[in-house]
Formats: structure tokens, C-alpha cells, sequence
């Protein structure tokens, strides 16, 4: 469904992704995973045509995307840093976003999922991050798309809404969709994933199962396996980061 080939982007001197190379053609939740700054969010942006390569061909469902739009009704997507417009109130950004693709919408259903109707004729500048959020998720899963993106879906969100997130994305998934999501939370990756990649040094640094990441670095725990992965990866290399160093920026990435 979305295939990528030898991707690079940099802004200006910052070379954040050095030829990625990746398919997603199978039905399923893959977690894009990286510390803070690794370029998942520009790899997102780059298959729905937000960013635009320095190198390297994009195709989904089998066309190249350079210049076209049409495809990117078959994506829906959260973004990660929603900017509504303050003014309006949430019931208008939701007619307005309604008015702009013809597709039928059930917003409705998931208003009433998240408890959004007293919000409803709020000024969107005036909600909290978490029922900011709530809103995002609403329009990202309004339309009923082959492929869904969502970029740190889990941002802001209480545990309540946590678990209807989750149930949320495990309808798509039972449809056959193909999911890719970011997120920081490893729980999470650990329930929801089916696989995972790891973004580094503007490289593929990981793909695969939970469990052959798991296996590969004998540990049961997943935050543990990335954290001896990321370790390996600077014992190796030779910038003088020492173990400690890594460990802290680790800890901070995540
Ligand atoms: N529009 C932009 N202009 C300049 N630099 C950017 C832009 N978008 C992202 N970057 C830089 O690219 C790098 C990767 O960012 P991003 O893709 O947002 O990472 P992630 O989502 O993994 O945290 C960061 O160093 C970020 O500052
Ligand atoms: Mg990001």
C-alpha cells in the first residue's frame, strides 16, 4: 500500500533521513518509534505529501504521490500538533472540516464516545489539551479510510480516554487496516503493536516483531530491549558517549 524508496530529507544542514527505505503492505499496527528529534514525524509528513524529499520516490496503492493529492483521501490521519483555529468553536471546525471532503462522516457517534457534547459550543482556543485531543482524534477517525496515520495519538489523553483510544484503533484494525502510529508510550506499543521501526541516525535501525526485538536482546521487557539496543549502538560507535550518557538521553527521549 505505501511503499518508500531511498527517502532523504534534510532541513538545511540537518540530514534527518538518510535513505529509508520501507513498505507497509500488510493489514496491521506498526509503531514508528525513535527518540525525540529522529524524523518520524517528517517520515509521516513526507507520505502524505506535507514534506518534500530532497531524494527518493513515494508510492500508495501503487502510484508515485510527487505533485498528486487525490491518494491522500485514502489516508486518514492525526497530526501531531493540531493548530485549530482558536475562535471557533468545536462544532464549527467539525462542519467545516465535513464540508471540505464529500465522504460521509460519523462524527456523531464518536462525539458521543469521548463525552465531547458539552464542548461542543466551546471556543476551541478555551479546551484543555486533553479534549483538544479528543477533537483530533474525532476528525481523524470520522471517515472511514483504508490507511490511518497517527502521529502520538496517546498525547494528553486521561486514562479513560486511553482505553477508548485503544478500543478505537482495534475496530480499524479487525476492518484490515493498515496503521502506522507513533507514540512514546510503551505500554502501549507493547498492547496495541504488531511491529515495529526504529528510526535512528536518519536510518532504519529496527524493524520487526515485539518479539524478535525481545529476543534479540534477551530481555522481556520492551523499553528494556530498546534501551540495550541504543546502548549497543553507542558502545559500538566510537563518539564517546559513554553507557551512563546513553542511558540519560534515553531516558529523556522517551
Ligand atoms: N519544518 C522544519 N524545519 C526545520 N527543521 C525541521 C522541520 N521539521 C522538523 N525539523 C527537524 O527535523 C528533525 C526531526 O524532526 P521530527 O520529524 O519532528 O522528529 P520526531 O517526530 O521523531 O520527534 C528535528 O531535528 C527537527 O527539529
Ligand atoms: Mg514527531
Amino acid at each position: 500500500m505505501i511503499n518508500i524508496q531511498h527517502l532523504h530529507k534534510a532541513f538545511g544542514k540537518n540530514q534527518v533521513l538518510k535513505g529509508i527505505d520501507l513498505t507497509f503492505d500488510k493489514p496491521g499496527i506498526t509503531a514508528v518509534l525513535g527518540p525525540n528529534g529522529s524524523g518520524k514525524t517528517t517520515l509521516i509528513k513526507s507520505i502524505l505529501g506535507m514534506v518534500i524529499p530532497n531524494q527518493g520516490d513515494i508510492t500508495v496503492m501503487g502510484e508515485n504521490i510527487k505533485g498528486k493529492w487525490i491518494y491522500r483521501d485514502q489516508i486518514d490521519y492525526l497530526p501531531q500538533i493540531a493548530r485549530f483555529p482558536e475562535n471557533l468553536k468545536v462544532s464549527e471546525l467539525l462542519r467545516m472540516v465535513k464540508d471540505l471532503r464529500s465522504r460521509d462522516a460519523n462524527d456523531k457517534k464518536l462525539i458521543e464516545f469521548f463525552e465531547l457534547e458539552p464542548f461542543l459550543d466551546k471556543r476551541l482556543g478555551n479546551l484543555s489539551g486533553g479534549t483538544r485531543q479528543k477533537v483530533n482524534i474525532v476528525q481523524a477517525f470520522m471517515y472511514d479510510s483504508p490507511m490511518m496515520i497517527l502521529d502520538e495519538p496517546t498525547a494528553g489523553l486521561d486514562p479513560v480516554a486511553m482505553i477508548r483510544l485503544k478500543e478505537l484503533i482495534n475496530n480499524e484494525r479487525a476492518k484490515g487496516k493498515t496503521i502506522l502510529i507513533t507514540t512514546h508510550i510503551m505500554s502501549f506499543v507493547e498492547e496495541m503493536a504488531d511491529e515495529i521501526v526504529f528510526l535512528l541516525e536518519g536510518h532504519i535501525h529496527f524493524r520487526g516483531s515485539l518479539q524478535s526485538l525481545k529476543n534479540q536482546y534477551q530481555e522481556s521487557n520492551l523499553e528494556r530491549a530498546i534501551a540495550k539496543m541504543l546502548e549497543g549502538k553507542t558502545n559500538s560507535s566510537s563518539n564517546g558517549v559513554s553507557k551512563e550518557n546513553s542511558k540519560f538521553q534515553f531516558e529523556k527521549s522517551f
